[in-house]
């Protein structure tokens, strides 16, 4: 079940070519990922940039099944149409850097240099998550043909439930509540930016931005791997997404996301 409060197609709240020129904005929806791929299968074509964020949601998803959990009306929780058929699915990481790139630069005026993205997507500040994202790809032939963005940032709230994986928002570390119009706005700006640096062939910079923007890059840290302690550095992230650290021994290891765990 979902309520539509507010639709339109050409709107001045958000700046930009074409993300969030087609805004939806819902007072309640299960997921966001999930409205926006229902309305992509089933209905006319969708526009590309089409930006769909709900008040509240009540089934969000996270990454690896996890839940995605946020107070109603105090956060961003909000999904993205993008169709990059211009890249072949062994590339989609390049989209996962893009995005990042383009959250990480509109929060960075804000929130400085302890702003970092935690591999693969995750948004970081100082050892706190601050947000996350969930990418979830349609492919046909080879090719990326519509891509949905999920993303989830904590704003304005101020409590969490306990259990949750070290999480913080923009208000507990600044203080003060912001608006999430013009928070939203900022990211899509410099979501569009980055995307089309990708759809340019701007490869080697976006793949170069995203790296030395990594929490831990270059720093002996201990990982989980196979339920062993492990010390180790994040060295590179692959073309394909996967991490490499090199071990105490000089050896450098390739894991994915199931693969490994930071360990704090
Ligand atoms: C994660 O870090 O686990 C990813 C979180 C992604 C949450 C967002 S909120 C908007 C969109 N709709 C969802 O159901 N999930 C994503």
């Amino acid at each position: 079940m979902w309520f539509l409060i507010y639709y339109t197609l050409q709107n001045n709240i958000i700046s930009g070519l074409f993300v969030g020129q087609n805004f939806v904005l819902l007072k309640e929806v299960d997921s966001t990922n999930n409205f926006l791929k229902e309305l992509v299968s089933n209905s006319k074509p969708v526009i590309e940039g089409t930006v769909i964020m709900a008040e509240n949601q009540y089934a969000g998803r996270g990454q690896q099944q996890n839940g995605w959990f946020a107070e109603p009306g105090k956060n961003l929780t909000f999904s993205i149409l993008l169709k990059p058929h211009f890249l072949a699915v062994t590339e989609q990481f390049d989209l996962v850097r893009a995005v990042s790139m383009g959250v990480f630069d509109a929060l960075e005026p804000l929130l400085g240099a302890d702003l970092k993205i935690k591999w693969p997507n995750d948004i970081y500040y100082q050892d706190r998550k601050l947000g996350g994202m969930l990418i979830e790809n349609m492919i046909q032939g080879g090719q990326i043909k519509n891509a949905i963005i999920g993303i989830g940032l904590n704003i304005n709230q101020e409590n969490f439930a306990p259990g949750l994986a070290n999480p913080v928002s923009v208000k507990q570390i600044l203080q003060k509540d912001y608006d999430l119009r013009r928070i939203l706005s900022d990211i899509c700006r410099h979501i569009e930016a980055w995307y089309l640096k990708l759809k340019a062939g701007k490869i080697a910079d976006v793949r170069n931005s995203y790296l030395s923007r990594l929490y831990w890059l270059n720093e002996e840290k201990t990982f989980r791997i196979k339920n062993e302690l492990i010390t180790g550095t994040i060295i590179n992230v692959c073309y394909n997404g996967l991490l490499v650290v090199q071990n105490n021994i000089g050896e450098e290891l390739e894991f994915s996301l199931k693969e490994i765990e930071f360990v704090h």
